[in-house]
């Protein structure tokens, strides 16, 4: 009894440290300095209402500083070329308290109050690792993803995407929400169908994975962060039993590959193996349904752009492509220096935090003419930054790009008369940004 009090006592004691130092303690400090006009509160940190407005603005007004912004919690890259010296540079590495980044005392509470469930941006995490464990890792996965092997799934992409729209066609109503019944259900059926996962729990899966997408915000208010971890443990829980099944019962699916990685010669271990599946998993559905939803709003609100899509359907991957600069489903990113550096000539003192704008990047004048401008025949749109850039490169970007341009191209085909409805919602999420609903009318 008294041993279950105290391992009570123990759990809640690590949740409230990890609570301080990703949320509570960056909270603290950006919203003190945002009232003295750090521009880097309105640019990162979770608030009622902030996933609403438009950037744009203030990317611009961070851009006119200078190359790189010091804000009281981090400093703040904007231009493109910054952001690839960060992104790329051996001496960045991913995790803000890494322990090889002289985390000090944050980085040992960090160890201390880990928790052993899955979540993307804690190690052995992709995202959350780096060489030599992040390259072991990487090449257990990168054969599946490949621009060859992704073209394969295209043909199977199109029948899944025609089969939900023969539902929205076929469930009478002229008036739908296009998130939940197309945007977020062509890529969480096409990824489970690559991982093996079945189909039957997919609208389940969107539902936690709702939850878990607050898991990339930074300064989340307590009961919100509580809510987030509740949704990784459910998702980890539900991970575990699948893994375990697939070990009895192998198919010729990635995970079953993955599985009889670990069990040949124990070479990946219990936790290495979930951090795997469950980052290509999650991060398989969490963003292409935001590519899918951006793209149909931009479209539906700039119809000459369609119109040239009609004319000229062989524009159809650059406007995907296009979609991913202008309104990226991934906000930003970050990095902490691991030694004394220098980015953009400047000086920069280990354990430094750069919060690389990805958003922002996709707008720099110094790459793309007039960059606040749609444009579907944009020379170079696919110039953008929206999949990170350097070792951690999105590792599914090109079955993004693929699912982007099907699902879109398929729907307008199918409806061309399409109109969105009042009532458009866009995610609470910060750093994942995307549309929660967008009512429509078919025809
Ligand atoms: C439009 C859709 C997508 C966007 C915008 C996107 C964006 C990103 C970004 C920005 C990163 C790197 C973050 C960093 O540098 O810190 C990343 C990494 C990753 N993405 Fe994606 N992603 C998308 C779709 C996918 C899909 C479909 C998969 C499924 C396989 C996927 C799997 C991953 C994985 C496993 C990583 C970690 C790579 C690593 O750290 O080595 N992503 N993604």
């Amino acid at each position: 009894m008294a041993g279950r009090t105290l391992h009570r006592v123990e759990r809640t004691a690590k949740q409230g440290v990890r609570w301080v130092l990703g949320h509570g303690l960056p909270r603290t400090v950006i919203t003190r300095s945002a009232k003295k006009g750090d521009l880097q509160g309105d640019l990162i940190l979770s608030g009622p209402g902030s996933h609403t407005f438009d950037l744009a603005d203030l990317f611009e007004e961070v851009r006119a500083q200078g190359p790189l912004y010091r804000g009281a919690f981090s400093m703040v890259a904007t231009d493109q070329s910054v952001i690839r010296e960060v992104l790329t540079s051996p001496d960045f590495v991913t995790g803000f308290f890494a322990p090889d980044a002289g985390g000090g005392w944050m980085a040992k509470a960090g160890t201390w109050a880990a928790s052993d469930v899955f979540n993307p941006i804690q190690p052995p995490s992709l995202l959350a690792t780096e060489p030599p464990a992040h390259t072991r890792y990487r090449k257990l996965v990168t054969r599946v993803f490949t621009v060859k092997a992704v073209e394969r799934l295209r043909g199977r992409t199109e029948e899944i995407a025609r089969e939900l729209l023969d539902d929205l066609e076929r469930s009478g109503s002229s008036e739908v929400d296009l998130v939940p019944r197309y945007c977020g259900l062509l890529p969480i059926t096409v990824i489970s169908e690559v991982l093996g996962v079945p189909v039957e729990l997919r609208e389940r899966m969107l539902e936690m994975g709702k939850g878990a997408a607050l898991s990339l915000d930074i300064g989340l208010d307590w009961g919100t962060f509580r809510g987030m971890e509740a949704a990784l443990e459910e998702f980890d829980t539900w991970l575990r039993g699948h893994l375990d099944h697939i070990a009895a019962h192998p198919g010729d699916d990635l995970l079953s590959q993955l599985v009889a990685v670990r069990e040949d010669g124990d070479r990946l271990s219990e936790p290495e193996l979930r951090a795997i599946a469950g980052l290509v998993f999650a991060a398989g559905f969490e963003t292409t349904v935001n590519l899918i939803g951006n793209g149909i709003a931009l479209l539906h609100d700039n119809p000459d752009q369609l119109d040239i899509l009609r004319e000229r359907p062989e524009l159809w991957a650059n406007a995907a492509d296009e979609v991913l600069r202008l309104d990226p489903p991934v906000l930003l990113t970050g990095r902490v220096a691991r030694r004394d550096s220098v980015i953009a000539g400047e000086p920069i003192s280990r354990g430094t935090i750069i919060n690389t704008i990805l958003a922002a990047a996709n707008r720099d004048p110094a790459v793309f003419t007039d960059p606040h401008v749609f444009d579907v025949t944009r020379e170079n749109a696919r110039d953008h930054i929206s999949f990170s850039s350097g070792r951690h490169f999105c590792l599914g970007a090109a079955l993004a790009r693929m699912e982007g341009e099907v699902g879109l191209r398929l729907l307008f085909e199918r409806f061309p008369d399409l109109k969105l409805l009042d009532g458009r919602e866009r995610h609470p999420t910060r750093i994942l940004r995307g549309y929660s609903h967008l009512p429509a009318k078919l025809s």
